[in-house]
């Protein structure tokens, strides 16, 4: 009984300290920022952790990350203070001891292949959006369970950072489809809804500041260009779609802050930063933009691929996702880029850093 008092004081200086920097981090999302949670999935289809992932690495370790090296959570993880995102959630549940004390800096719960859907990425088993949020829901019970109080929960939960980016593999997933189950205006409109419905989920659960990531050029990576042109072209109708959901998460953002009037957010516009780097790309320092480092546009990455040495030249590390230099730029866009590229503030404005 004594124990409980005594942990349950320990609230009241937890929802003190949370007010320091860097704040607690919650990621959530799909392989941009996933840090190696598919690899915790008993049978999951969706993974990095394997070689050359993980190349330019700490001791060229192969983490899951679908990245030569950091990945975008671990850019923007790094800009914030911290060393690195913070670990899966599936890796601190496997240590009781640590688990709650872990938590309270924050969890990425990110899965590779997700979506905004819960059939999106299903057949890979990788977990929804929505299972991802039921998971943030224990770790707000497994901080409340210290804090004695929901009040208590909800203070130190309205300073930590939420960080999300997910919609392509919807959007793949649906252009692959040769019988789509939706017409596009239909599919349009299901996308935007259920992402408002999991981020209306997320402030009952107690977020209050957001980072939200849009959609990149999809249509423009390695693998649509080989797959769904074969010309080496962008494909078109997955721009347009990318291109609309940025703008229609700016309506929904806009509507639901007007709404509850206690959120702060920073919209990224990813569409228009890639395609700003693509457009400019020597400025930038790169000297390809439409190949794969590792693999090519219709093969995945692995031991018995090539891969380029000049990494640091190349925007894509596989056929789907940005390499570590790349991730670094996109996150020093959101960081210290003003609007069109970040809205209606940048990130430093949100988070109150100095750069
Ligand atoms: C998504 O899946 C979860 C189970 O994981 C279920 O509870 C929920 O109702 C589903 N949502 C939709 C919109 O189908
Ligand atoms: C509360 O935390 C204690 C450890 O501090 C743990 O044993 C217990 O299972 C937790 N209960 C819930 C409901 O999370
Ligand atoms: C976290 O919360 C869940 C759900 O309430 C509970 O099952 C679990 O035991 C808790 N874990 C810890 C370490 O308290
Ligand atoms: C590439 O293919 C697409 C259709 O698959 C076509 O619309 C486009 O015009 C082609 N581009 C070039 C440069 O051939
Ligand atoms: C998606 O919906 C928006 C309006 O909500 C519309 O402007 C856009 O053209 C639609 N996109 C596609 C690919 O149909
Ligand atoms: C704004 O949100 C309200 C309530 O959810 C909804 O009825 C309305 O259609 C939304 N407006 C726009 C422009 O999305
Ligand atoms: C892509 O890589 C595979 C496997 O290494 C190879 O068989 C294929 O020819 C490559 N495709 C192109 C277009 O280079
Ligand atoms: C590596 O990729 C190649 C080309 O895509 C494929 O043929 C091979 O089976 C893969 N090897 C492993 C170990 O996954
Ligand atoms: C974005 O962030 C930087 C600090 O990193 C700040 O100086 C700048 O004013 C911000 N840009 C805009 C347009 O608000």
């Amino acid at each position: 009984m004594a124990k409980r008092v005594a942990s349950c004081f320990l609230g009241v200086f937890l929802s003190i300290a949370a007010a320091a920097p860097p704040p607690a981090v919650y990621i959530f999302g799909d392989s941009t920022l996933d840090v190696g949670t598919n690899s915790f999935i008993p049978g999951c289809l969706a993974r990095a952790d394997f070689y050359f992932n993980g190349i330019d690495f700490h001791r060229s370790e192969p983490t899951g990350r679908f990245s030569n090296g950091l990945n975008t959570a671990d850019q923007i993880a790094i800009l914030l203070g911290l060393k690195k995102s913070p670990p899966p959630f599936l890796y601190l549940l496997n240590d009781p001891s640590t688990f709650q004390r872990n938590i309270l800096q924050g969890a990425n719960f990110a899965s590779g292949g997700s979506g905004i859907l819960n059939s999106t990425g299903q057949a890979k088993k990788v977990i929804s959006l929505e299972d991802q949020i039921k998971q943030f829901s224990t770790v707000r019970s497994n901080i409340t369970n210290m804090t004695c109080s929901d009040k208590a929960t909800d203070t130190i939960l309205s300073k930590a950072f939420f960080l999300i980016s997910i919609g392509s593999n919807d959007i793949f997933e649906y252009l692959l489809n040769p019988a789509p189950p939706m017409s596009v205006p239909e599919f349009n409109a299901t996308l935007i809804s259920t992402y408002e419905y999991h981020i209306k989920t997320l402030y009952e659960l107690g977020a209050r500041m957001f980072g939200i990531l849009t959609v990149p050029p999809i249509g423009c990576t390695p693998f649509a260009r080989a797959v769904f042109t074969g010309n080496n072209s962008c494909f078109e109708p997955a721009q347009e779609f990318a291109q609309d959901f940025s703008l229609n998460m700016a309506i929904l953002l806009d509507n639901f802050s007007s709404q509850v009037q206690d959120i702060k957010y920073s919209l990224a516009n990813t569409f228009l930063t890639t395609s700003f780097l693509m457009g400019d790309m020597l400025a930038f320092g790169f000297k390809n933009i439409a190949a794969a480092c590792c693999g090519n546009g219709t093969y995945g990455c692995n031991q018995s691929t090539s891969f380029c040495s000049n990494r640091d030249e190349y925007l894509f590390w596989d056929q789907f996702h940005p390499t570590q230099r790349a991730s670094e730029l996109a996150a020093l866009t959101v960081f210290g880029a003003s609007e069109p590229l970040v809205a209606p503030m940048n990130f430093s404005q949100l988070l109150g850093v100095n750069m």
